[in-house]
């Protein structure tokens, strides 16, 4: 469960994000969409506690981010969209570091899957010179996911990735969703939301201009069409792109 009330992100005088309040509930996926500059990254940096808040109050699993942060991070897992690894550790080796740092006990059962759910198990041995761009996507991923975090923060984590690669880390996040987990994912693919999202929340400027599930806020967007689909819905909340 992720819990947001009056969530600001200054960066000196500058407003990133102002006034941002949502809920996330176990099996939920949120898309965070809208255009460049719009605080995504801010927001989504902010509720994994990578940067502190301006203000606002954010519970994770139930933990509250700014008095018990250890708890709260304990609970949940942050995907940046420029994968950071440690250039002279192998792909083991570094499912074997991060599972030190999160003390997690008898590593390997867990491991073994998620390297095979990634496609990334017979790389077990190389180092991230050694892998393409999405590849090290997918081991950043497969390390965030050791610990079993019940809360997800996902910032565009398909750049990067083929196709099917692509597939599969939509079946992933709709497989880690369904098994209870709150989800949020920033992503400019709004087709791919479109299959992976429960809900939507459209930001522009740092504002919430738009929530809820894509079925309320298509018919908020609606001229008298019978569907309207999330990139139309976009381009009509946010009147194109700026910046
Ligand atoms: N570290 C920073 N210092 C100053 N301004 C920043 C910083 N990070 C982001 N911004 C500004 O905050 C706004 C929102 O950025 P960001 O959260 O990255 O948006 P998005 O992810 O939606 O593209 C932009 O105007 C950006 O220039
Ligand atoms: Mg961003």
């Amino acid at each position: 469960m992720i819990e947001v009330s009056q969530l600001a992100k200054n960066y000196g005088t500058f407003a990133a994000v102002k006034d941002l309040s949502l809920t996330v509930r176990p099996g939920e996926v949120l898309g965070l969409v809208g255009p460049n500059g719009a605080g995504k990254t801010s927001t989504l940096r902010c509720l994994a506690g990578i940067i502190p808040a301006t203000r606002g109050q954010i519970r994770i699993a139930g933990h509250d981010l700014a008095a018990d942060p250890v708890a709260a991070k304990r609970a949940l897992a942050f995907f940046p969209d420029e994968p950071r690894l440690f250039d002279y550790l192998t792909v083991r080796q570094h499912l074997a570091f991060v599972a030190r740092i999160y003390g997690v006990p008898d590593h390997e059962p867990i491991a073994q899957p998620l390297l095979e759910e990634f496609e990334i198990a017979d790389k077990a041995d190389q180092l991230p010179g050694e892998l393409s761009r999405g590849m090290k996507q997918k081991l950043a991923i497969a390390c965030g996911l050791l610990h079993q975090p019940t809360v997800m923060f996902f910032d565009e984590p398909l750049t990067g990735l083929d196709p099917l690669g692509i597939r599969r880390m939509k079946n992933s996040i709709i497989s880690r969703a369904r098994a209870g987990a709150a989800i949020v994912l920033s992503s400019h693919l709004l087709h791919l939301l479109e299959e992976v999202c429960t809900h939507v929340l459209i930001l522009k400027r740092g504002e919430k201009i738009a929530d809820g599930t894509l079925a309320e806020v298509a018919a908020r967007f609606s001229q008298g069409e019978a569907a309207v689909n999330l990139e139309e819905v976009f381009i009509r909340a946010t009147g194109g792109t700026e910046h």
